[in-house]
């Protein structure tokens, strides 16, 4: 058939999504509701907040990405949900709601998984054969690994501590960014981005991250913990109270990112050599990016130059699509039915899962 269409639903974190999306890998419709906003006035995502909201946003979200598409439930041909990894409470919710479309519908229900859905989001926009290499840099997550399948993934590595998106939304709070109106809904990320444009990378000691250490691992504390002690100093040196707005924070911002780009550079870099010399991704030499960090431009500039030094093809999905959305769910569920193989599952046996 031609017309194939999957509905996907995502509520792993603090995003609910969901989204229409065809065989030819058109979005048929599609709606989001951001929690940020709210998560930012409480320093963090509360786990029981970001549920309630989710619950209370879910069934709108879905009907408004049926309604742009102009489709009834009962056009779609799957519905495709979230499962792992993510807030158990949030997942949950999502998996509750696909499985009562289910019951109303009669449709079958494909359970996806959060990051193989970033991973393969690029497909939908052009064709990338297996296997390839991929990035993911979120706000939950960073690893390396080799795409072989749609449903095979072989992990190089992956981050020890915190994600690299969790370290740019505590330097950002640090910093008291979204005390300022314009940044009240925006990430970290976002945030950090915008005003190191303005710094000096430089101005601050470079952070070292893992230089000895022979693998594809990664590690965000010690910069999350520097970027803390060097905000920290600077309110000392100025005499300034720590709730106020730091004059040199396009420097901490320009400074943070570099040495964070620093770092997931030399692990690619390390990902390049091994994956060529185990022959991992044979002549295919690609590197698709994706999670939320990757829709920082600073790092697809500076990554797309490391890979053309290694003779690598760079692909990022474009920005909105690398964070949080219900297309990329959709997607997964459309490229799993696509290949006939079988991944629907019971709908009354399935569960979420954290990791
Ligand atoms: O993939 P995502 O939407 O949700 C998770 O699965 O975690 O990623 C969200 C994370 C947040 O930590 C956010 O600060 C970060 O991605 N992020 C960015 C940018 N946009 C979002 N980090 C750096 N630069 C950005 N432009
Ligand atoms: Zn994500």
């Amino acid at each position: 058939r031609t017309n194939v269409t999957v509905l996907g639903i995502e509520t792993s974190c603090d995003d609910t999504g969901a989204a229409i999306v065809d065989n030819n890998g058109h979005v048929r419709g599609e709606a989001l509701f951001s929690q940020t906003s709210t998560h930012n006035l409480t320093g963090g995502i509360v786990p029981n907040v970001a549920k309630e909201l989710h619950y209370k946003n879910v069934e709108k979200v879905v009907q408004e990405a049926l309604d742009a598409a102009q489709m009834r439930l009962q056009d779609v041909d799957s519905i495709a949900v979230t499962v792992k990894p993510g807030l158990i409470m949030s997942l949950r919710v999502g998996l509750r709601h696909a499985q009562k479309l289910v019951q109303s519908s009669g449709l079958p229900l494909i359970p996806i998984h959060h990051m193989e859905a970033h991973a393969l989001t690029a497909r939908m926009m052009q064709k990338i054969d297996f296997p390839f290499l991929v990035l993911l840099a979120s706000g939950g997550h960073c690893l390396l690994a080799v795409a072989k399948d749609i449903d095979d993934f072989e992990l190089l590595g992956s981050s020890l501590d915190t994600a690299p998106g969790e370290a740019y939304d505590k330097t950002a709070r640090e910093l008291n960014l979204f005390q300022q109106p314009e940044f009240s809904g925006l990430s970290g990320g976002v945030v950090v981005e915008q005003l190191a444009r303005a710094g000096n990378p430089l101005a601050f000691p470079r952070v070292n991250v893992m230089t000895t250490v022979a693998n594809c691992n990664f590690s965000f504390t010690g910069l999350k913990i520097s970027a803390k002690r060097q905000i920290l100093a600077e309110y000392e040196r100025q005499g300034l109270s720590t709730d106020m707005l730091l004059p040199q924070a396009a420097d901490i911002c320009a400074w943070f990112q570099y040495n964070l780009l620093y770092h997931i550079a030399r692990r690619l870099q390390r990902a390049f050599i091994y994956t060529e010399m185990h022959g991992l991704c044979g002549e295919n030499k690609t590197l698709v990016l994706s999670g939320g960090v990757a829709s920082n431009l600073y790092i697809r500039t500076k990554l797309s130059e490391l890979c053309s030094t290694y003779g690598y093809k760079l692909i990022c999905p474009p920005q909105k699509l690398c964070t949080d959305n219900g297309i990329m769910i959709a997607w997964n569920g459309m490229e799993k039915l696509l290949s006939g193989r079988n991944f629907f599952q019971n709908p009354d046996s399935v569960d979420v899962q954290a990791r």
